[in-house]
């Protein structure tokens, strides 16, 4: 099939890669000149895993990129919309990006048609109609076009392979053609057919196979994004209030989830108890769902406890810092993360950056590394010389007063610890995403301080404070 993506950020370039992947010829539209420059060059615009593999595969053939939606709207049947859409000042998605692209998209297909539009953006519920609406009243008839709502479901750090192998597929469409049409595009997925293919991009294990196709109507398939993302944080928010119970009552959060998990009804996916949720997607979405809700007179209070816990739980990490390192002023700091989440070179709503700006704001110096984030958190910093980057994780701990992990790398579970602790000026570690094993880390001689578990103190120290509680 012809396909014509527009947008080429996260979600609109990594579907565009993907669907050329199964089969499809795709042309990638973004008014960025610099960034379809770089997209057409082969330079890594994101840091995404199997993503340059897919790119070197098709680019040129399957895959194409321009600035020019005109070049890239006439040759498609399916025109999908993948355009950002953030927050308002007040919660809400701003549409206004939809709203320019569907103009320029009504001066195409004008005479052209019939085509079919899909809304892969995030949107909120009823904003199909809208956008029927916005296409006939800049002149196209609504016989020349098929609305069709098709929500996309992936994670940064896993975006190939969740697009390759998702749980399922929505398609919200009120039109048996538009349904059929999009059908036969994700008929490779849920036909199990590109998981017999001898160079696919290998499928995770949990994985469902193939992939489930809902189709609903478009107000149900907006509904189904929101309500999934705002779901998932909820999650998130959930166990990070047990966590602080946890430390208040002396249990344990990481038994914790086991226990509750094992009940099939819960599940122990993202219930990681840490320093709060952030990214693009989930701060964005519960508040735009809120607004929602708002608006129709519907009570979603809920939905402001999560966000309002989601805020409280950096807060908690930087009282428990402040806490134990006794005063911040003057403190020389390592941090280890800043990207929102492992595998992602993403700053977006990231806790780590919120919590390292706090960290200056009171004094400190930080020294910082992440694998795959420091270019976009440069930007993010004033250049004032209170923050430097490193070049390892080793060299962010040397003569540091405390080490600080906010990030959920995987490589920063095999750091060698013993090496780290003989840079450090103090044996400090701040685990903000529970990473390590509490006992280990008492072995290797830390105080060590995570989320929802019990403060560690170093075998000797504990030792001395006994002995010094004895003499009293
Ligand atoms: C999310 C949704 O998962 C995805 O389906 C949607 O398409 C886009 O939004 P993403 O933002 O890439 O994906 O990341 P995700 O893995 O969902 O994590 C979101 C945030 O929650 C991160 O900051 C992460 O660190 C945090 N998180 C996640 C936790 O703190 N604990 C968990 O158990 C899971």
């Amino acid at each position: 099939m012809n396909i014509a993506m527009i947008g080429s950020g996260y979600v609109g370039l990594v579907a565009a890669a993907c669907l050329a992947e199964i089969g499809h010829n795709v042309i990638c539209v973004d008014n960025d000149a610099r960034k379809i420059e770089a997209l057409s060059a082969g330079s890594e615009v994101i840091h995404e895993e199997f993503l340059p593999e897919l790119l070197a595969r098709h680019r040129g053939r399957r895959l194409k990129f321009t600035t020019s939606l005109h070049h890239a709207v006439r040759p498609s049947e399916i025109v999908f919309i993948a355009v950002g859409t953030p927050p308002c000042e007040s919660g809400e998605a701003d549409v206004s990006f939809i709203e320019n692209v569907c103009r320029d998209i009504a001066a195409e297909i004008n005479g052209h048609g019939p085509k079919t539009l899909v809304v892969k953006s995030t949107v909120p519920a009823g904003t199909s109609d809208w956008i029927r609406s916005v296409l006939v009243r800049n002149g196209v008839p609504a016989s020349n076009f098929e609305l069709a709502s098709n929500p996309e479901f992936l994670r940064e750090g896993s975006a190939v392979t969740d697009f390759l192998y998702p749980d399922r597929i929505v398609i919200g469409s009120s039109s048996a053609t538009g349904t059929e049409l999009l059908r036969r595009a994700y008929l490779p997925l849920t036909s199990g057919s590109y998981h017999g293919c001898v160079s696919r991009v290998p499928q995770p294990d949990d994985s469902c196979s193939p992939a489930k196709l809902i189709v609903t109507k478009p107000a149900t398939a907006e509904m189904i994004k929101h309500a999934s993302n705002a779901f998932l944080a909820m999650k998130v928010s959930f166990i990070n209030a047990v966590a602080n119970v946890c430390e208040a009552v002396g249990a344990d959060v990481e038994e914790l989830v086991q226990g509750m998990g094992s009940d099939r009804r819960i599940g122990t996916r993202f219930l990681k108890a840490g320093i709060g949720y952030g990214g693009s997607c989930f701060p964005k979405d519960v508040s735009a769902l809120r607004a929602v809700a708002e608006d129709r007179g519907c009570d979603f209070q809920l939905l402001d406890e999560v966000m309002r816990i989601n805020e409280n739980q950096r807060k908690a990490f930087l009282h428990r810092v402040r806490d134990a390192l006794g005063n911040l002023k003057g403190k020389r700091l390592a941090v280890l993360g800043l990207a929102f989440k492992g595998g992602t070179d993403d700053v977006r709503e990231s806790p780590a950056i919120a919590l390292v700006q706090s960290l200056l704001h009171e004094g400190c110096t930080i020294q910082a590394y992440d694998p795959a984030a420091m270019e976009r958190a440069r930007e993010e910093f004033a250049p004032n010389g209170k923050i430097t980057f490193a070049s390892s994780a080793y060299e962010t701990a040397r003569n540091a007063d405390a080490l600080l992990v906010l990030t959920d790398w995987e490589e920063f579970l095999t750091l060698d610890f013993a090496r780290i602790r003989s840079l450090l000026r103090q044996p400090i570690l701040f685990d903000g995403r529970n990473l390590y094993n509490p006992d280990r880390m008492q072995d290797l001689g830390y105080f060590y301080f995570s989320v929802g578990r019990r403060e560690i103190a170093p075998l000797q120290a504990k030792a001395a404070e006994a002995s010094s509680e004895d003499a009293a």
